[in-house]
């Protein structure tokens, strides 16, 4: 029996990822928590003729029930971005939101893959290994800040420009998931070349690929439909994992050993993952000189973001 938890499930991000789970034939069990709507969200996908059971809970008193005996908790709760912010905009409310739900869920089910959504998720993903240090239940091999819509952009993007199979095209895309964090890999996609301005124009459309539907909602929020169905393909990989015991290959950025050496402690990385979590942490192999420059840039960033979110945790004790 697999259960999914969603937490902040009566959002753009929630419903839809709640939908496309709902038909997961690997989920039996669907929890929706919100603090407004998840009974009436989960409610209407009950309806629908496919195995998982719907369940709905409203309200912290009721966000114990919604987590006890959940295997992968999905995380998307929080405030999103209006024209002209960062993610890292969001941070002064949605740090603490998912400060609240890391506690919870170490608390309640303490072993579960957490698949962090919330932004901004370089410093959420820290929030959340920092709260679960505190309850002894930390195990970095099951903690992920979703950077999947980072490689979907990729693919789609670049297929468009280069007429590749985009059913067929896997680009690894490393570093963080705000702006210039973002560093596909594109230098490593096999038997594709491309010019200087290519390499330039398809970079900067991937990293800041979320600005552009931030633009174009104009106010009404930012990515939902193309997060979820991000987020969806990265708990497919897991529920592959756990329940048919294979072992998948996905990005994520999580607590590493490939940027150590560099004084950084969490990043995202293609990862092979099985049913007890990471098991392996995949080289970075040869970067090209636009990409090494790109990592270099990050590498600043990230820290700033990084200890953002451990010194939130450790202020707030
Ligand atoms: P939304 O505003 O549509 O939904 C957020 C939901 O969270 C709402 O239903 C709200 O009631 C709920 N919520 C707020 N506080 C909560 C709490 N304490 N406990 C449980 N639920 C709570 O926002 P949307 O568009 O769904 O975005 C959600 C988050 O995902 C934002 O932080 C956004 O920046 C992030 N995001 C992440 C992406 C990624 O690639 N990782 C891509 C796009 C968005």
């Amino acid at each position: 029996m697999v259960k999914v938890a969603i937490l902040g499930a009566a959002g753009g991000i929630g419903q839809s990822i709640s939908l496309i789970l709902k038909k997961h034939p690997l989920v039996d069990e669907l929890a929706l928590y919100d603090i407004v709507n998840a009974p009436g969200v989960a409610t209407d996908l009950s309806h629908i003729n496919t195995k998982a059971k719907v369940t709905g809970y409203n309200g912290v008193k009721e966000l114990d029930a919604a987590l006890t005996g959940a295997d992968i908790v999905v995380v998307p709760a929080g405030v999103p971005r209006k024209p002209g912010m960062t993610r890292d905009d969001l941070f002064k409310i949605n740090a603490g939101i998912v400060k609240g739900l890391a506690t919870a869920i170490a608390k309640n089910c303490p072993k579960a893959f957490s698949c962090i959504i919330s932004n901004p998720v370089n410093s959420t993903v820290p929030i959340c290994a920092e709260v679960y240090k505190t309850y002894g239940c930390y195990n970095p091999k099951k903690l992920f800040g979703v950077t999947t819509l980072d490689v979907v952009r990729a693919n789609t993007f670049v297929s468009e420009c280069k007429g590749l199979d985009v059913s067929k095209t896997d680009i690894t895309v490393i570093g963080g998931h705000s702006g210039t964090t973002i560093i596909p890999l594109l230098s490593q996609i096999p038997g594709v070349n491309f010019t200087e301005s290519q390499i330039k124009s398809l970079t900067q459309h991937i990293q800041f690929g979320g600005d552009e539907v931030v633009k174009a909602k104009n106010g009404k929020g930012s990515a939902t439909l193309s997060m979820a169905y991000a987020g969806a393909l990265f708990v497919d990989k897991l529920l592959n994992a756990i329940v048919l015991n294979k072992t998948v290959t996905a990005c994520s950025y999580v607590e590493s050993p490939i940027a150590k050496a560099d004084g950084i402690r969490f990043f995202s990385s293609a990862l092979k993952i099985d049913k007890n979590g990471i098991v392996e942490y995949v080289p970075l192999g040869k970067l090209s000189e636009f990409e090494q420059n790109l990592y270099n840039e990050c590498i600043p960033q990230l820290k700033v973001n990084i200890e953002k979110g451990v010194n939130f945790v450790a202020q707030s004790k």
